[in-house]
């Protein structure tokens, strides 16, 4: 629906939905605050409604998969409660990310929703950290590389790589593409829990660990540590879990029913960054509720392109299936 205002007649001929259908579905939308009805008739979309158009950077893509794959999810949130075993995996048969391979729309909805997250965070982020001295930024599970991109567009000198897994680095290489910086942000298909590249001055993890449990968690720290030239710093962005917002109880069951992980608060994630191996600074705290952590990987003992293995790993067990770390320079971008 366009913004100015549409008589009934005008909406069903763009929709297709049949005027005495529009006629019962309008007065709901507007009791939901989604339209408006104007005292000549037509109906405009309110601020609210707006979230939910198609454009880039909004809540389009999310409100598809609420209602669609999200939806299915919680009808088994009592196998998720009784279990902690992931709800959408108990549904669908399958995590999200490998639904997202084999679904483009629901990448492509994933994406535009990490896109309006991204973009909302920006300025927390820019504003807490420093990233002056950063020549190589590699971004790590980057969405669609809005965050990398609103960076790199900050720092022109800095050079960017963004990894993705396959479902989503298109996505990360369009945005790449739009924003102009093909020639300083490189874009890489990798499963960051078996391999990440080494070379970078600042890697960023945003939203990410929040997807895992602990101890998947610690192992893709750890992945990302080994592949950590001396020097570099990884800052772990995540939103803050704060019992007095009134909704992190439901983010937070919400990472539950999806992905059978957790929200944390700015201490847990300074919990787990320290099981890594890694030393990490105090939470510095955005105020839009991000939390932001740098970390060094203190068992780096390496320069770029070395194969450091950390001394006094007691974290146990590599698990199985993975993959050495590489560490490959950043061939991309040379
Ligand atoms: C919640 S999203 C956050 C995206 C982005 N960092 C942001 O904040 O907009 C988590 C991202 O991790 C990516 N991801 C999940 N598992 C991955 C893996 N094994 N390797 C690489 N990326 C992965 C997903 O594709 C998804 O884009």
């Amino acid at each position: 629906m366009a913004e100015d205002g549409l008589p009934v007649a005008g909406i069903s001929a763009r929709t297709g939905i049949p005027v005495s259908a529009l006629s019962r579905y309008l007065p709901a939308l507007e009791e939901l605050g989604i339209v408006q009805r104007e005292p000549d008739g037509t109906y405009r979309v309110t601020p609210l409604g707006r979230l939910l158009r198609r454009d880039t950077g909004s809540l389009h893509g999310q409100a598809l998969m609420a209602g669609d794959e999200y939806y299915g999810a919680w009808q088994e949130l009592d196998h998720c409660l009784l279990t902690g075993e992931s709800a959408f995996h108990a549904r669908h048969g399958s995590g999200l990310w490998e639904m997202a391979a084999r679904k483009p729309d629901l990448a492509a909805s994933f994406a535009r929703t990490m896109r309006w997250n991204s973009a909302r965070a920006l300025s927390d982020i820019l504003a807490l950290y420093d990233f002056t001295a950063a020549r190589l930024v590699v971004d790590l599970g980057a969405g669609d590389a809005t965050l990398l991109c609103g960076v790199l567009a900050r720092y022109p000198k800095a050079r960017g790589l963004a990894v993705e897994q396959g479902s989503m680095s298109a996505h990360a290489a369009a945005t790449v593409r739009e924003a102009g910086l093909d020639q300083r942000c490189a874009v890489r298909t990798d499963d960051i829990r078996r391999a990440v590249p080494s070379g970078g001055d600042v890697y960023i993890l945003k939203s990410v660990i929040h997807n895992w449990p602990d101890a998947a968690a610690v192992d893709i720290l750890r992945t990302v540590r080994d592949a950590m030239p001396a020097g570099s710093q990884l800052l772990l962005v995540e939103k803050a879990h704060d019992s007095a917002d009134p909704q992190a109880a439901l983010r937070d069951l919400t990472m539950m029913v999806l992905f059978a992980s957790q929200d944390r608060t700015p201490a847990e994630y300074h919990a787990l960054l320290t099981r890594a191996g890694f030393t990490p600074s105090a939470p510095r705290l955005g105020s839009s509720g991000m939390c932001l952590i740098p970390a060094t990987a203190d068992n780096a003992r390496c320069e770029p392109g070395d194969q450091p293995r950390p001394e006094g790993d007691s974290g146990g067990p590599e698990p199985a299936g993975r993959a050495p770390t590489t560490h490959r320079e950043n061939e991309e971008l040379e």
